[in-house]
């Protein structure tokens, strides 16, 4: 299974003050140096965290594989068929949202879903739907002409109980063999984590996992102590 991370939520935290810092260009870098299969942002209509500039930064510095989130409007169609990076991702977007809540509806947007892929895939770029594990939705991927499916593990992660995420890990497995088995690549993610990723690294046909808000969590919390004995050291 491959590790892709998702760099949003450092450009989040730039976005707080409006400046320059932490730059989610340097922070890609870092993350291919330290083994990441590949870097995604979602370049979101509003431009609340990922920005112009940043796409073409990374379009230009990112050494692994690109990922582009996006939702399936003209403009960031177009935008990304400037940037050609290695993979598309379409995403539904809503602005109220505060992350990506629910899998794309392939099937009741198939007009406008398939022109999409079609446009994107035209100009060299492999495109993936997000969507929910559900299997008319990944039937509805296959006829779209989607290269890859990303399964949205949002309701495995929010599982309450065990008996709940047992199913919901279930759904999961069951979904992506069914993919597989259309000959679509099979990405996931959405809330996955250092604790719920052990029994999900069990699914066989999942060939890469999308890991964002956990990662860049976890670096604060490890970066932490270091940070402040820097500042001491000044300070005293
Ligand atoms: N995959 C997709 C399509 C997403 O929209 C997101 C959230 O930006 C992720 C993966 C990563 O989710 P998380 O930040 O919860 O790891």
């Amino acid at each position: 299974m491959k590790l892709s991370i998702n760099i949003d939520h450092v450009a989040t935290l730039r976005q707080a003050r409006g400046g320059n810092e932490p730059d989610p260009v340097t922070a890609a870098h870092l993350c291919e140096l330290a083994g990441a299969d590949g870097i995604v942002c979602h370049l979101r209509e509003d431009r609340r965290h990922i920005n112009d500039r940043d796409l073409r930064l990374l379009k230009e510095t990112v050494k692994t594989k690109l990922d582009l989130e996006m939702a399936a409007t003209d403009e960031i169609v177009a935008i990304a068929i400037a940037t050609r990076p290695e993979l598309a991702t379409l995403v539904p977007e809503r602005r109220q949202e505060l992350t990506t809540e629910g899998g794309l509806d392939v099937r009741g947007n198939m007009e406008r879903v398939r022109g999409v892929v079609s446009r994107l895939k035209d100009h060299g770029i492999r495109v993936s739907l997000f969507i929910d594990p559900l299997r008319e939705q990944i039937e509805a991927a296959k006829q779209a002409g989607a290269d890859t499916i990303e399964i949205h593990t949002g309701a495995f992660a929010n599982a309450r109980t065990e008996e709940e995420h047992r199913t919901r890990l279930d759904t999961v497995r069951e979904s992506s063999r069914l993919a597989r088995g259309l000959g679509l690549g099979v990405n996931a993610g959405h809330g996955l984590n250092y604790l719920n990723l052990i029994p999900f690294r069990t699914l066989a046909d999942i060939e890469e996992v999308s890991i964002g808000h956990a990662v860049i969590v976890r670096a604060l919390f490890v970066g932490l102590d270091r940070a402040v004995k820097e500042m001491l050291a000044l300070v005293r």
